[in-house]
């Protein structure tokens, strides 16, 4: 479903290379490595009540996004967070979406582009819900993705680079086609690894499992899932996950900063129930997202 207004055409302004331009001027050259090269990293950060959720976190993982594809961000990670910050109140919003991306300019348009300028820009824009809301509480449904995570030797997988997201978009789009609202991707090696932009759960038995992220982005969104499971008691079972399985799991869910905690209700022939457990975590990630004076003003 395509949003209204189209992304270039947006009101207010956009950080760029440390100022802020009109959003509709926030523009790049067609001889640009990073849109011939995929030479480009990229954050998406939440805010929640005027605070960005985690962005030290997700600030760091950009700079060291960069570092794997050989490329120093210009910025240091605080002045990184002021600019998110600083953004965000310009646009005026409390909550929203935050969307900082590092590419390598046009001086050198070889693969090579060790002389390459490095820009930053920071947009902030209101994004609700990255899943449709009625289908989101009754879970959604997930196709099987026909494009695999890649092997830790054929890229560079820890990196948030907009390179890997080429089969995610791939994948996106297969599975809508077939009316779904995701696909999920097996890796490599035929395991059970994670959404086109999300991380995945199941639940059997009152535990928690979860794909060890090996080959893909260790969310920090998962991670703080993790965390607020163990803080219920709830056991945590990172480990290979085989798509065997699925059918022995009873609840499922993915989980990420723009799909925030979305139950899943299919995996291609499998189903899942929104059980009390996936209702848990989806209610204590709302909280903990929250900044503590929000969370004491809406007590
Ligand atoms: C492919 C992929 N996996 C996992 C995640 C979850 O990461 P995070 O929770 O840090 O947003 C994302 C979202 O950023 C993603 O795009």
């Amino acid at each position: 479903m395509a949003d209204a207004q189209p992304f270039d055409q947006r009101e207010g302004v956009i950080w760029f290379d440390g100022a802020f331009v009109p959003w509709a001027d926030a523009k790049v050259h067609v001889l640009t490595h990073a849109l011939h090269y995929a030479s480009a990293v990229f954050e998406g950060e939440r805010a929640y009540g005027g605070r960005i959720f985690k962005m030290r976190e997700h600030n760091q993982r950009l700079i060291e996004s960069a570092r794997l594809l050989d490329f120093e961000i210009p910025y240091s990670v605080e002045e990184i967070d002021r600019a998110c910050e600083e953004t965000l109140a310009r646009q005026g919003f409390v909550d929203a979406y935050v969307r900082p991306i590092a590419w390598r300019g046009s001086e050198m348009m070889g693969v090579a582009a060790q002389n390459n300028t490095i820009h930053l820009a920071i947009a902030v824009w209101q994004w609700p819900s990255y899943f449709d809301p009625a289908q989101r509480l009754k879970g959604i449904r997930l196709d099987m993705a026909q494009w695999r995570r890649p092997d830790p030797k054929t890229a560079p997988s820890k990196a948030k680079a907009t390179g890997l997201y080429m089969i995610c978009t791939m994948s996106k789009h297969a599975a809508e086609r077939r009316g779904y609202a995701d696909a999920l991707m097996l890796d490599w090696r035929g395991q059970v690894a994670e959404c086109t932009g999300a991380n995945i759960f199941f639940v059997k038995d009152g535990k928690l499992h979860t794909p060890t992220p090996d080959c893909f982005l260790d969310g920090i969104t998962r991670r703080t899932v993790i965390d607020l499971a163990r803080k219920r008691g709830v056991d945590v079972v990172e480990r290979a996950i085989l798509p065997e399985e699925l059918a022995d799991f009873e609840q499922c869910f993915i989980c990420g900063t723009a799909a925030e905690v979305t139950p899943v209700s299919e995996i291609a022939e499998h189903r899942f129930v929104v059980g009390d457990l996936t209702q848990a975590l989806m209610n204590d990630y709302q909280a903990v997202v929250q900044p503590a004076e929000a969370a004491v003003a809406a007590a």
